[in-house]
């Protein structure tokens, strides 16, 4: 009997979700919502473009007022958010293709001047990031955030339950748990960030209770294998990081290995230095799902990942970005564009609709 090797080119079930390939769009934030965190003409176009992946994860989508972090970032909770999501979805769905939505609260990676009314951003502890953001009135920098009482919880919770029921309204396939890079969840679940000394802080147990609140909150609402998780055990952006990183995430996969996720989405290393100190293997084989990798591959690394069972899927940030059509690039091994850095944050159609396909 011969085995037949999965590459990235074969398909995949996600339950009852049929994907084409395995080539994933990663989630990118890129600043072009409308007026309102709307998404608009040039959002639906951008997507439409991208539709051969196998599935697209969108941009990190604020699932409340509170949540934003950045101006230009779309939200999920609005009438207005979800119908110009539904223009995103019925595109992508009109070529073929699947999209989740991200379900994004920056936590303290956030501003007062973005905020509603005002107010200081939330995080687990009162513990201010280093260095400045981007706000509507230039690089400011980080303020500390108002640690979360534990009367807070439920509210925040019940943000993204409405979140993941817009998301269904607007059309999506599914949504990806944003809990990585320095956001509000992983500022849960790293021990930098977090210094509660209540039931959601101390160990690791209690700083994954939000991220396993929210999980089942949404399973409620998507049912099995329509929920993803996205971590990066081992990322400094946002200043955060984690004195066991090995144990904390291995603990993180295998208490997730209790819930029918769609996958388990892993940033691999360290998005600022590129270092790599993590056995991903040994995280993998921590989750009993599908393990979707992402940071630096590329097609031979992709195809390699999955012809050796490092990985099940893999998600492509930058090679997404330049190359609306890069399945197909990838089947033929046509040459790829060059993502250009300074069109990724904000701006119009340069450098976000206007990279070409491989046909034309
Ligand atoms: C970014 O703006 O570079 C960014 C945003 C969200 C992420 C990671 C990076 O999860």
């Amino acid at each position: 009997m011969t085995i037949v090797k999965n590459t990235l080119f074969s398909p995949i079930q996600l339950g009852d979700l049929a994907l084409a390939n395995r080539i994933i769009m990663a989630p990118l934030t890129r600043n072009r919502a409308g007026a309102g965190n709307v998404p608009q003409d040039i959002n639906v176009e951008y997507y439409r473009q991208r539709a051969s992946a196998g599935l697209i994860i969108s941009e990190g989508s604020q699932i409340s007022a509170c949540g934003i972090g950045y101006p230009g970032t779309p939200g999920i909770h609005s009438e207005a958010q979800i119908a110009g999501w539904k223009r995103v979805t019925d595109a992508v769905h009109e070529q073929g293709g699947r999209i989740f939505i991200q379900l994004w609260h920056t936590g303290r990676i956030s501003h007062s001047s973005l905020q509603p009314g005002h107010i200081l951003p939330v995080a687990p502890s009162a513990l201010k990031a280093a260095g400045k953001t981007l706000t509507l009135e230039g690089m400011q920098k980080f303020e500390t955030p108002h640690a979360l009482t534990l009367d807070e919880m439920p509210s925040l919770v019940a943000d993204y339950a409405t979140a993941a029921q817009n998301a269904k309204v607007a059309g999506f396939d599914g949504v990806e748990i944003h809990a990585a890079n320095g956001y509000l969840l992983d500022q849960f679940l790293r021990d930098s960030t977090n210094r509660r000394e209540d039931a959601y802080g101390g160990a690791i147990e209690n700083r994954m209770r939000l991220l396993l609140e929210i999980v089942e909150a949404t399973l409620a609402i998507w049912g099995k294998h329509r929920v993803g998780v996205r971590l990066s055990p081992e990322n400094s952006f946002n200043d955060i990081k984690d004195s066991q990183p090995q144990q904390t995430f291995n603990a993180v996969a295998k208490t997730l290995s209790n819930y029918p996720l769609a996958y388990l989405h892993v940033l691999e290393g360290d998005m600022l230095t590129g270092e790599r100190q993590l056995d991903y293997l040994e995280l993998r084989n921590s989750f009993a799902g599908y393990y979707m990798a992402n940071n630096g591959y590329d097609k031979a690394s992709g195809n390699a990942a999955i012809e050796q069972n490092r990985a099940d899927l893999v998600a492509f940030g930058k090679l997404f970005i330049a190359n609306p059509d890069l399945p197909e690039r990838f089947l033929k091994n046509l040459p790829l564009n060059t993502p250009d850095q300074a069109t990724f944050y904000g701006g119009d159609e340069k450098g976000y609709t206007d990279y070409p396909n491989s046909s034309i």
